[in-house]
């Protein structure tokens, strides 16, 4: 989703938005405070005030890798040839090492790309060892990718995980400075992005600190390839991707705004087949996104084992079978019990892979709010599919099933809470003992999206505590990401806020931290974030 069209203007007011905006690839120059005329450029413009170029060669939008398991991973590079329209055929050498020398290579390959999947490049990495830092690299048209590190899934009994949850990074709204704060951290097992990795918008249609190619909104699968390039010359996001797997799920923008199975709201008949259109953005994804492709590249609901610590249950709430969303709260669809939010197939396998879990926390990657917020009650949400959340809950509850941990982005604000059924109801639910919650969730702010201004936040935060008990930590406008820290003990937070993401340098601090101990099913306040750890070393 994107938020109210009232809060946009008022966010977009504070944020006194002045532009002669830099474009793709122009990481580091500054927003001109002088004005302008916005100007997207062509993709390899450069920097207008003089500062690095941006990438260029082959290998120009970096390497990524995903979906690890305990024997294999996921490898991703992009070749530019100099004439994509004559190149043919590129065949593209890859290598993956124990050291960062590559003086023990593991496993090597190669693979043929083309215009037909836009000279991406996707390979899977086998027979490697369990809880194993590697290192790659790519080879193709005399030149070599920088090297980028990744991690496989642990096996057996795991007494540590320290993941990244992140969401929500619209390229025109400023500056990574997120992904800056996750490529820097060493320690991390993988990072979870939770959806809205593009946005749609064409420029100045939804934030104007930066432009995007294309410049006008995502419609074809050549618009989709265009805006995922257009990100990954972004300094920031390719070093999260190079020092990190990630383990991905897609929410709306990766199509248009407030898309169900069969629409979108920012989808009009004018622009043609919305089925058509799904495809596109859903095939970009799949080359562009490191994920481990399934025989339907539209089905991304998949699960990982984290050996007895952790099992990673990853959904699609948003494209694979929701039912449009309700036209409000009044509306008389909301109370259907068939209404879907997963769909049957993806609900079924969601409690087998619950309740056979023989994990210590199951977390359930996914994309819109849980939690019943009678304040910001929201038809895009679990809140717009009552039977199906109380089909869930029932799981949860019939199946005693505890140390759940629901992880939501969407909505561009950072909230820890339990899971009630009725949060504000005392007789059901308890916020100081946490009597009557089934689980938690975390959600993630935006890494660049937009959440609430300040002064609009500052006056929720009042109606939070008055009306939303189940909340133990929030904050509604900064952008950031959190680190999730599991042992056998305990799970938590610790959300990494920016005080803003209109100038491309900025340090982002510790904003606020949550715990659940193991059983408890309930959250309480920390003070400071786990210390991080030394991890292995950085790709170089
Ligand atoms: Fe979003």
């Amino acid at each position: 989703m994107k938020l109210t069209r009232r809060d946009i203007l008022k966010a977009a007011g504070a944020l006194g938005v002045a532009a002669a905006i830099p474009g793709c690839g122009d990481d580091d120059a500054p927003a001109n405070p002088d004005g302008g005329t916005p100007d997207a450029g062509p993709p390899d413009a450069g920097p207008p005030d003089g500062g690095p170029p941006p990438p260029s060669g082959p290998f120009r939008h970096g390497v990524a890798s995903g979906d690890p398991l305990a024997d294999a991973v996921i490898l991703w590079t992009r070749v530019t040839p100099e004439d994509p329209a004559t190149a043919g055929d590129v065949v593209v050498q890859w290598e993956l090492a124990s050291d960062t020398a590559f003086a023990t290579i593991v496993t090597s390959g190669m693979f043929t790309t083309n215009a037909a999947r836009d000279f991406t490049v996707k390979v899977e990495a086998t027979g490697l060892s369990a809880a194993s830092t590697y290192y790659y690299r790519f080879t193709a048209l005399s030149e070599t990718s920088v090297i980028g590190r990744t991690k496989t899934a642990p096996t057996g009994s795991v007494a540590h995980l320290r993941f990244a949850v992140a969401a929500c990074a619209s390229y025109a709204h400023g500056y990574y400075l997120g992904y800056r704060g996750i490529g820097a951290r060493l320690d991390l097992d993988a990072v979870l992005f939770l959806g809205d990795y593009i946005y749609e918008y064409g420029n100045g249609e939804y934030g104007s600190t930066r432009a995007a190619d294309p410049t006008t909104e995502c419609l074809t699968l050549s618009d989709y390839r265009r805006r995922y390039a257009c990100h990954r010359l972004d300094a920031d996001l390719r070093e999260a991707h190079r020092q990190h797997p990630w383990i991905t799920t897609w929410d709306d923008h990766e199509v248009a705004d407030n898309s169900w199975s069969g629409g979108a709201e920012n989808h009009q008949p004018e622009e043609g087949s919305y089925a058509d259109r799904k495809a596109a953005g859903q095939q970009a994804y799949s080359e562009w996104l490191p994920l481990r492709d399934q025989t339907d590249r539209a089905k991304i609901w998949r699960s990982f084992g984290y050996g007895n610590l952790a099992d990673i249950i990853v959904l699609d709430s948003r494209h694979w079978a929701r039912d449009e969303q309700a036209t409000g709260v009044d509306d008389p669809t909301l109370a259907s019990p068939t209404r879907q939010l997963l769909g049957a197939d993806q609900e079924a396998w969601l409690t087998e892979r619950l309740t056979t879990s023989t994990a210590q926390w199951k977390l359930v990657a996914q994309q819109v709010v849980m939690s019943p917020f009678a304040l910001f009650f929201n038809t895009d949400a679990w809140d717009g599919y009552p039977a199906a959340r109380t089909r869930l809950f029932d799981v949860l509850e019939t199946n005693a099933l505890d140390d759940v941990v629901v992880l939501t982005g969407d909505i561009h604000m950072s909230i820890a809470g339990d899971l009630a059924r009725n949060p504000t109801v005392p007789a059901e639910y308890d916020p100081l003992t946490g009597a009557g919650s089934l689980a938690v969730e975390l959600v993630a702010p935006g890494i660049s999206s937009p959440g609430l201004t300040r002064g609009i936040a500052m006056a929720q935060e009042s109606l939070i505590r008055a009306n939303a008990p189940q909340a133990k930590g929030w904050n509604l406008w900064q952008r950031g990401y959190f680190v999730l820290d599991l042992t056998p003990a305990r799970a938590q937070g610790d959300w990494f806020l920016v005080p803003d993401v209109i100038r491309p340098t900025g340090a982002e601090a510790f904003g606020f931290g949550v715990s659940t101990a193991t059983g408890a099913n309930h959250l309480v306040a920390e003070d400071t974030p786990v210390p991080s750890g030394a991890g292995a070393p950085a790709a170089p």
